[in-house]
């Protein structure tokens, strides 16, 4: 069959780099793709957010499977569209559709589908424009951190933690007032301060019947010690120790069979993944965030764990059929650093050479994200450029694999943090 990913980050070159391994895929197409998908695919360049140039491309290619990688094209409709469309229902399309994704695109929806169904999660109060007063009012009754969240879609930054009463008011009302981050700032949800160990935990889902995939933790911050601006993420780990079954099964009994109960109560049709970003708060599972797609850079260590064939899960979610399909794990570790430019998360430059990528060593893979191939040369093309994972059987192999893998790559400025999975080792002996 042939197959297309949306998407041009790490996350969609770990999906090609799975699928690649799978004999049912024939031709296998990335847009727009980066230097690294170019390699074990074709990269082709799509508007994604132009679904019926997407649409087009599927028919005359006669695509059987689309993976959208990315939320921005699963919040702006792309599975309604295929949905509509009678020449394109019939084609498989993994994601949820626009009113699913609301889960990700609104955090005051996502906040009330929590409450409504019993999910544990902080509590909080949404506030606008017209409410700010209220909301000063509401700030001064809390004790700090105070947690402000842009309600809609701010490329990860829409969450501010502020210990300071004032700074929080003003962040507030550069939210509310003076459109700090554009529309997704009109509603501003306060929420609860969680403090715990965070967690991401991967679900796949047919609207009815569910698997997890191996659980990871991310690593957000761009400093070491999780210091310094948030980034898309600068690092993962899998499995995570925390995650011990007991503490997997009040996940699942708590927060996935009331999800996706609440998805069919609700009347909301979901086929695709569901990643839950938890707070592991005293050995209780409570909800920060729902996102309706798979995490970047945690897919880059959760798929080289996974022995399934991706395509086989993949159409299992679509046919329904998830309650009899067989998710093998690996138990090895994954671990996986960003490379990224220096200057990240703020200004950076692009189009820097890299070297050290033909470089290949055993039990590490190396995912590319912001990469442009520019004849013979591999240009840096983005803040996260690539996401180097290694595989051993323990956390210190997989990261010395990791670590050993990434020195050998450089180019100017290059950026990464040297403690991704420290903090675990840390806590190893001490349950939470
Ligand atoms: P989000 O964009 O929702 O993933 O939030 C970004 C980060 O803010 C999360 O990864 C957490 O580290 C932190 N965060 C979000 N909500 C809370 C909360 N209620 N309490 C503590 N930390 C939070
Ligand atoms: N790594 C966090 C995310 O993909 O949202």
């Amino acid at each position: 069959m042939n197959i297309l990913i949306i998407g041009s980050g790490g996350r969609e070159h770990a999906f090609a780099w799975k699928i690649r391994q799978s004999a049912q895929c024939e031709e296998l197409f990335v847009a727009p793709g980066n230097a690294g998908t170019d390699l074990i695919a074709k990269n082709i360049s799509l508007d994604n957010e132009n679904f019926d140039q997407v649409g087009r491309f599927v028919i005359d290619n006669n695509i059987g499977l689309v993976i959208v990688g990315p939320e921005a094209p699963l919040v702006g409709g792309i599975v309604d569209h295929f949905s509509l469309s009678d020449d394109l229902r019939s084609i498989p399309i993994i994601g949820p559709g626009q009113l699913g994704a609301t889960l990700e695109g609104s955090k005051d929806f996502s906040k009330a589908f929590m409450v409504k169904h019993g999910i544990p999660t902080g509590t909080s109060q949404t506030f606008t424009k017209e409410t700010l007063e209220d909301a000063y009012r509401h700030l001064e009754s809390l004790e700090p951190p105070y947690v402000l969240k842009a309600d809609g879609l701010a490329a990860g930054k829409g969450v501010i933690i502020s210990n300071n009463l004032n700074e929080a008011k003003s962040e507030l009302a550069q939210m509310l007032t003076e459109n700090k981050f554009g529309e997704a700032g009109d509603k501003v949800v306060i929420e609860e301060y969680l403090d715990g160990i965070e967690l991401s935990v991967f679900v796949i889902t047919d609207g009815k019947n569910y698997q997890i995939l191996p659980e990871a933790k991310d690593y957000k911050r761009i400093g070491e010690n999780d210091e310094g601006p948030n980034t898309g993420g600068m690092g993962a780990v899998s499995p995570v120790h925390f995650a011990h079954p007991e503490f997997l099964k009040k996940v699942e009994e708590q927060v996935v069979i009331p999800t996706i109960d609440g998805l069919q109560k609700d009347g909301i049709p979901y086929k695709g993944f569901i990643f839950i970003g938890l707070m592991n708060k005293g050995g209780e599972p409570y909800v920060i965030e729902y996102n309706v797609r798979m995490g970047d850079p945690e897919t880059q260590a959760v798929l080289p764990r996974v022995k399934s064939d991706l395509v086989d899960l993949f159409m299992a979610t679509w046919n329904s059929q998830l309650d009899q399909f067989k998710l093998e794990i690996d138990s090895s570790y994954a671990t996986t650093v960003v490379l990224v430019a220096g200057g990240y998360p703020d200004k950076y430059e692009k189009g820097n050479e890299i070297s050290g990528l033909e470089l290949e060593q055993a039990d590490t893979i190396i995912f590319q994200a912001g990469t442009k191939q520019v004849d013979d040369k591999t240009l840096t093309n983005g803040g996260r450029v690539l996401a180097v994972t290694g595989l051993g059987n323990s956390m210190d192999s997989a990261l010395e694999k990791t670590y050993k893998a990434a020195s050998s790559i450089s180019w100017k400025d290059m950026n990464y943090r040297h403690d991704i999975g420290q903090d675990l080792i840390r806590l190893e002996n001490d349950p939470i």
